[in-house]
């Protein structure tokens, strides 16, 4: 099966052609330059972009597969959740080529997509946590099955991604911030400053993992006002913050893998591609007896060739969805 698979839920426009499930090309066209003096993404300057970027980026993806339009066997688009402005431009050039051509479609839930992008690589056996930390969202899923996840926490407020790109922007180092951090971390200790952890407890209105990450925001904030933030001493404010984030991501998460007694966790979103958290991940997964897989970089942020995945197993079990199909800021997982 040839599948032309497109994403455009925030700020990177992406078209993957998937051949019987093999990633064949996977292009991400980056607006980086676009939102980085604003410190965050804008969304009207992010539609526009797609909207620009949208029909060269779908040719370079098939162009870079040697597959045309004709050879085509299925579309899929990303569909929720995302900025609507910006999920609207690749749903709608996929919905067309799919009603032009008469080609079966499928929307696609982009945490989905991330939950199995690690499949792109290896496959890897149900049941797993997945532990999805991006821009936009930090939840711990159980994958039980293809198309069946149960949410074991999210976050109450601010994504691990989110509070990353918030510190770089008090760091005054641009959007995205992980990157940076990460980098710049490397040269930092992660001791110099203990910023607090958030644990969590478990009430009636909240579930057993969820996460925190507005308070470490404000900790690395109100730091700064007290300390300054002269760069010499950025290493060691993005080390030290670095360092906590890891901590309460996989504090949360190695717990509920003893509790739930799962041996197999995944590690996916854009904060999967952090060098700290990767290596603590493994290094501690490893003495805890919990086999740990996070996808290679290009897998690990917004990209469609994890899109291409899900709908490829969604078209072969012969699902469709009607061209009807709305963009839904706030699809759910699970
Ligand atoms: O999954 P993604 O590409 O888009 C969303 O669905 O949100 O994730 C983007 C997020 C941004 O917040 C970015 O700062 C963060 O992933 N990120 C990182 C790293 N690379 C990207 N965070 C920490 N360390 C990194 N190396
Ligand atoms: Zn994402």
């Amino acid at each position: 099966m040839k599948l032309l698979a497109v994403e455009s839920s925030c700020d990177d426009t992406a078209a993957a052609v998937l051949v019987d499930g093999e990633v064949r090309s996977n292009i991400v066209v980056s607006q980086d330059q676009v939102h980085h003096e604003y410190g965050g993404v804008v969304p009207e300057l992010a539609s526009r972009s797609h909207v620009r970027a949208i029909t060269p980026t779908i040719e370079r993806a098939l162009d870079a597969a040697a597959v045309s339009l004709d050879e085509l066997d299925g579309v899929a688009a990303t569909c929720g959740p995302g900025l609507v402005g910006s999920l609207l431009v690749g749903l709608c050039a996929a919905k067309a080529i799919a009603f032009v051509r008469g080609l079966p479609f499928v929307g696609v839930n982009h945490l989905e997509g991330h939950l199995l992008s690690v499949q792109l690589e290896r496959a890897v056996p149900f049941p797993y946590l997945a532990l999805l930390v991006s821009g936009g969202h930090t939840s711990l899923y159980l994958a039980e099955a293809l198309g069946q996840y149960r949410v074991l926490g999210i976050t109450r407020d601010d994504a691990a991604g989110e509070a990353f790109d918030k510190v770089a922007k008090i760091l005054g180092l641009g959007y995205p911030g992980g990157r940076v951090i990460d980098q710049l971390a490397r040269q930092g200790d992660p001791l110099a400053i203990r910023f607090p952890r958030a644990r969590l407890k478990s009430t009636r209105a909240t579930r057993p993992f969820d996460f925190s990450f507005s308070g470490i925001k404000t900790a690395v904030w109100l730091y700064v006002r007290d300390h300054g933030a002269a760069p010499p001493m950025h290493p060691n404010i993005a080390a030290s913050f670095q360092e906590a984030v890891v901590d309460m991501l996989l504090d949360t998460t190695f717990a509920a893998a003893q509790q739930l007694d799962v041996g197999r966790l995944v590690i996916a979103g854009g904060v999967s591609a952090n060098s700290r958290l990767r290596e603590r991940a493994l290094a501690d997964g490893s003495v805890l007896g919990l086999e740990v897989v996070i996808p290679s970089l290009q897998y690990c942020t917004d990209n469609a060739a994890m899109i291409g995945l899900v709908g490829a197993h969604r078209l072969a079990r012969g699902e469709r969805d009607p061209l009807s199909l709305n963009a839904s800021a706030t699809l759910e997982l699970g």
